[in-house]
């Protein structure tokens, strides 16, 4: 899996890589690279935003400049880019990020994923550059950096050699092992706590039943 990352902030991804799953894929041949948009602007000192037409608060994204920085990079128009290889806007009101579109992004080669800063990215690099939008949540962050980690995390967890056990991914909440349910709740040492008592069965060291009481909890979780 190769993920660029196009943003203003590109120092911020330094700290996630070093994340012990994302640093086990790394080493395992993936890649995580940032692009920085402003070092490509063709503006004057560094601009990479403008104010928005029609008056309104805040900045927006310029699409000249998204296209000089997606330019240097692949060295192509990047309104044919995306017939080969998905480029995703980070936008508050794209579709929805869950464990089945995580899967989707976690079988393609490459993903590139634009984020857009103060009041968002202009329309035609939406329209023009990426094959789709994508949101993390119904909620507004002040930029798509902190949504482009979760899209590499949730992501990137999903490649062989994220996790310690590779179990681990199969059988986690909102997976086809689990019929989409949230997982199970999990308990470790001590038994025992201030009379809170972990349950007998998963003492019991029967694991047939441990795997029934396992997935009865999930769907009772929702
Ligand atoms: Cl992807 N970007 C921004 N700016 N805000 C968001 C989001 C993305 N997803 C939820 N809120």
């Amino acid at each position: 899996m190769e993920i660029d990352v196009f943003t203003l902030f590109p120092e911020w991804f330094e700290w996630f890589a070093t994340q012990r799953h994302v640093h086990n894929v790394l080493a395992a041949g993936s890649r995580l690279e940032c692009v920085d948009i402003r070092a490509h602007t063709p503006l004057g000192a560094g601009q990479v935003d403008d104010t928005p037409f029609g008056g309104g608060a805040g900045m927006v994204l310029r699409v000249d400049v998204m296209e000089a920085a997606l330019r240097a990079r692949y060295g192509v128009d990047p309104v044919e880019l995306r017939e080969r290889r998905r480029v995703i806007a980070l936008t508050p009101g794209g579709r929805l990020l869950d464990d089945a579109y995580v899967s989707e992004l976690a079988a393609e080669e490459s993903l590139t994923l634009l984020c857009g800063r103060y009041e968002g990215f202009d329309q035609r690099i939406v329209e023009h550059f990426a094959t789709e939008e994508l949101s993390i949540g119904r909620y507004v962050l002040s930029g798509g950096e902190p949504a482009a980690m979760v899209v590499c995390d949730a992501v990137l967890r999903k490649l062989p050699g994220a996790l310690g056990d590779a179990h681990s991914a199969v059988e986690e909440s909102f997976s086809e092992a689990l019929e989409g349910h949230p997982e199970y709740p999990h308990y470790t040492r001590p038994a025992d706590h201030r009379g809170w008592q972990v349950p007998e069965v998963l003492l019991s060291g029967h694991h047939q039943r441990i795997a029934q009481w396992r997935l009865e909890r999930s769907h009772e979780r929702g």
